[in-house]
């Protein structure tokens, strides 16, 4: 039987599956393994199913040359150093298609809940300030008839597109691969970043984290923003630039920002991020449904398994490393 390292404890339908086919070694607790007990972990394991908060690069991998695969429980894998695993014919899977949806919900709910101010209202009512129904209070944005702009128009960004369109929004997207046909299906337009910047009312991040992402949103961008506009991010906190943001939401270029990702993450209690009143912060819990959880945790486990057994697994980040 193979051995697998699974790296936190997931929802018992992807654990089921390994157990039934391999040596299951699982670390139990909350928080995850430091580098010397992810290293304690993998000693030996054909597979290991991995999080995004476990940093996979080419020195883990040279000390357990047969390993066959890092099977993330995540769509992202900016946590894997994906050339470094290719260059050693390690198989890298995610898992997309699991949790599409539930993530464009979620930015959705951001969305909503930052424009119209709910997380401030139940606070302002468990603070005991509730005296009476006020014309001023609390008053917030519209989503309807607003225009959305949405950056990567990806799978994500589409979903988030069409909930956008339920909301009669007019829709804005910018993406370096254009799909002229699905951005018409969707009633979206595409737009450069700057011109999408300036005119949408809210700006919602779908971009993976790569070296071409990484700070896409910074102090320049934040100021071609409408002094109105609210920004969510349910991709990954280094696409935006958390100083220049901070700066943004202090001195009112941007109106707002709704989070569901942040640099560094966790965030700690003492950021201004937290305390910021225009801030919204959430702890990276987009997919976090029990449903999609199940899923992912099946994929996961899934294409761990079909590399294991020769076979090619339903999502594989660098293909070229099978020989099928
Ligand atoms: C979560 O952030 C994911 O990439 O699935």
């Amino acid at each position: 039987m193979p051995t697998i390292a699974v790296t936190r404890v997931i929802p018992e339908a992807g654990l089921a599956l390994l157990r039934d086919a391999a040596e299951v070694r699982l670390w139990e607790d909350d928080l995850p393994p430091d580098a010397a007990a992810l290293a304690d972990l993998l000693r030996g394991c054909d597979g290991a199913l991995t999080l995004l908060t476990d940093a996979i690069d080419g020195d883990v991998l040279d000390r357990e040359p047969q390993l066959r695969v890092v099977s993330n429980f995540a769509v992202g894998y900016d946590n894997v150093d994906v050339p470094a695993a290719t260059a050693r014919g390690v198989a890298v899977c995610n898992t997309p298609d699991a949790l599409t949806e539930t993530t464009a919900d979620f930015a959705f709910a951001l969305l909503m809940a930052a424009a119209r101010r709910v997380v401030e209202g139940a606070d302002y009512v468990r603070a005991g300030k509730w005296q009476t129904w006020g014309p001023l209070l609390l008053r917030g944005h519209d989503l309807h008839h607003a225009t959305l702009g949405v950056v990567g128009f990806g799978r994500i960004g589409r979903e988030v597109a069409k909930r956008g369109r339920g909301f009669d929004m007019r829709v804005l997207a910018y993406d370096t691969h254009q799909d002229e046909a699905a951005a018409r299906e969707l009633g979206a337009e595409y737009r450069s970043l700057d011109d999408l910047l300036g005119a949408a009312d809210f700006v919602t991040l779908h971009v993976a984290l790569t070296d071409e992402t990484r700070h896409l949103i910074g102090g320049r961008e934040l100021g071609l923003m409408k002094p109105t506009a609210i920004l969510v991010n349910a991709a990954r906190g280094p696409v935006t630039d958390t100083d220049a943001l901070v700066a943004a939401l202090r001195d009112g270029t941007i109106a707002g920002a709704a989070l569901d990702v942040t640099d560094p993450e966790p965030l700690p209690a003492d950021h201004p991020l937290v305390s910021l009143p225009n801030a919204l912060v959430v702890p990276h819990i987009a997919s976090a449904t029990y449903a999609t959880r199940d899923k992912m945790a099946e994929t996961a486990a899934r294409n761990l398994l079909a590399v294991l057994r020769g076979e090619r697994p339903p999502f594989i980040v660098n293909p070229e490393v099978l020989n099928d």
